[in-house]
């Protein structure tokens, strides 16, 4: 099943100067149930006007969002119901603890009174904000906001999770435990969305991506395939005994010799057999994303 359809959307803003902002332009993209799944994108390319969108915030110009096959505009509560959001900005109830916050926020979603309290344990825990329960949410760190920001979101277990920049401005020990929780509540069940300019984050966390430039998705697919898509068409050894009899085809270039490549699996074995323990090292030049990133965003 999809968790969620993204057709055509468009969104436009109103600029200064009265010319229009084309923030979304024709953004189509599926995501099946299960997965983890990233938008990418440089600052300003329209990812958070997409997640404002999907999670009914905002209204597309044109376009359709289904979530677990919910219209988000036909049947807003339903596909609500099936999604946990956590925005980019920080917003919530500064004046309030942070036990008051989620204590509010889980009765919102139906948990009775006894229910509450064993949530409000797991999220904390979950997120290491047990010592924080009672502090008001203005007493907290940037970092501890955004935690709590994703203890709101998750406290009621979605099926599906939104994140927008979830580890913008945090430390890097905050960052690999949100990703810890991401990929521990994916294998629960949970599909995810996140968006983020780490691009070594979506290269680890998910098979898929969409990468988008100026309201535009620019290329999406598989990490793998758009990686091999890019991959520099060359295997790279050095070895021990330069005298060796090369392959043909192969050309020296300092102390590396390259190899051009058809078929990389079959030209690999290839260069393995012929050299065998002659090899000191080998490499194929998969692109990383970054480089593709650039690649596809340059102006
Ligand atoms: N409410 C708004 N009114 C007018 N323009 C807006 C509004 N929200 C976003 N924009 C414009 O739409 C474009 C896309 O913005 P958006 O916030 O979606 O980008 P983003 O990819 O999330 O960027 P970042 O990585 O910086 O978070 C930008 O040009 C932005 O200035
Ligand atoms: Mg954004």
């Amino acid at each position: 099943m999809l968790a969620l359809e993204v057709k055509n959307i468009t969104k436009v803003f109103n600029g200064k100067n009265g010319k229009d902002i084309l923030a979304n332009n024709d953004i189509s993209l599926n995501i099946e149930e299960g997965k983890i799944y990233g938008l990418l994108g440089p600052n300003g390319a329209g990812k958070s006007t997409l997640i404002n969108i999907i999670s009914g915030i905002m209204l597309p110009a044109k376009g359709e969002v289904k979530v677990f096959g919910h219209d988000i505009v036909k049947e807003t509560v339903k596909a609500k119901k099936t999604m946990g959001v956590v925005p980019q900005e920080i917003v919530t109830e500064l004046a309030f603890t942070v036990e008051e916050i989620l204590y509010y926020t889980s009765g919102m979603y139906g948990a009775g009174i006894g229910e509450r309290k064993k949530l409000i344990d797991k999220v904390l825990d979950d997120l290491d904000l047990g010592d924080k329960r009672q502090e008001r949410a203005r007493n907290l760190s940037g970092g501890m906001k955004r935690r709590l920001m994703i203890a709101k979101a998750i406290i009621r277990r979605p099926k599906f999770l939104i994140l927008d920049e979830p580890t913008s401005g945090v430390d890097v020990a905050l960052r690999q435990k949100t990703w810890e929780l991401v990929r521990r509540m994916n294998k629960e069940g949970t599909t995810i969305l996140f968006t983020t300019h780490y691009i070594e984050e979506a290269e680890q966390l998910c098979e898929e991506i969409s990468l988008v430039n100026h309201g535009e998705v620019v290329k999406q697919g598989r990490v793998s395939d758009i990686q091999r898509e890019f991959t520099e068409n060359e295997i790279v050894f050095e070895l021990y005994d330069i005298s060796a009899e090369q392959l043909p085809g192969v050309n020296k270039n300092g102390n590396e010799f390259q190899l051009p490549v058809h078929d990389l699996q079959v030209d690999m074995s290839k260069v393995i057999k012929h050299y065998g323990t002659n090899l000191k090292s080998v490499k194929s030049g998969a692109a990383s994303l970054e480089n593709i990133f650039l690649k596809l965003t340059a102006e």
